[in-house]
């Protein structure tokens, strides 16, 4: 029976509510613009890179037409620095509870940990939070050829904390990142409704209730 040697972290949305803060961040661009979109597009959104969750807002709008490319990218950079802005004072506090917990008795069990995000701001988010010192490896988007559902950001974790994927376990509360872990042939752990959590290999309502034993326990019999 194989052992886990890693896990592959999202960071929005699994570790801090910062998914609330890309919503609002876009909410008040578009809304400027002269456009709006709900909650509930807003899922289609979740581990979407910034330039692709830009054209999926204007495609849903309609408007994808009206902007050229160079304005899209001033907009997508104005909807980073109000982004910013809102998660600048992040601190230890703005972690999911539990996290630090879940994070040391990884430690203490030799299990690596590396952040799989598709945000340009992870370095800086996860220095806020202050679990630096936890993480073995954050994976460099830059370096990367396609964002979730590919692959490439969970199987680059692995590669680097030489790893087989099927040592590895992805932690995810977006549709397209549960997705790319399973596509990088990795043990599945979703955050959020059982729906938009399809293909997951145990789910759990909320980053709160994160079980550490019963995610081990599953991924044992998935090894098996
Ligand atoms: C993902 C978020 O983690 O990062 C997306 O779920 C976001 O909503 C993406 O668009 C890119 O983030 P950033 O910080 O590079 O704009
Ligand atoms: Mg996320």
């Amino acid at each position: 029976m194989g052992k886990l040697k890693a896990v592959v972290f999202d960071l929005d949305g699994v570790l801090t509510e910062t998914s609330e803060y890309h919503y609002f961040a876009w909410k008040k661009l578009v809304n400027e613009i002269g456009i709006d979109f709900d909650r509930e597009f807003n899922e289609n959104l979740k581990g979407v890179s910034r330039m692709e969750s830009f054209e999926r807002i204007l495609i849903h709008c309609g408007k994808q037409k009206e902007y050229t490319q160079e304005e899209k990218i001033k907009l997508a950079h104005k909807k980073n620095e109000m982004y910013k802005e809102m998660i600048k004072g992040i601190t230890p506090n703005d972690l999911f509870k539990g996290v630090v917990e879940l994070l040391e008795e990884l430690g203490r069990r030799n299990i690596k940990i590396a952040i799989g995000s598709v945000s340009r701001n992870a370095p800086g988010i996860i220095k806020g939070l202050g679990i630096e010192k936890y993480i073995d490896y954050i994976v460099d988007v830059d370096k990367i050829k396609q964002g979730k559902p590919a692959p490439d950001i969970f199987l680059n974790a692995s590669e680097v904390l030489m790893v087989k994927p099927e040592e590895c376990i992805g932690v995810e509360d977006a549709e397209v990142g549960i997705e790319a872990i399973k596509a990088a042939g990795m043990f599945a752990v979703g955050v959020g409704t059982e729906d938009k959590m399809y293909g997951a290999d145990i789910i759990f309502a909320s980053p709160e209730g994160l079980n550490l034993d019963r995610i081990l326990e599953a991924y044992e019999l998935w090894r098996k």
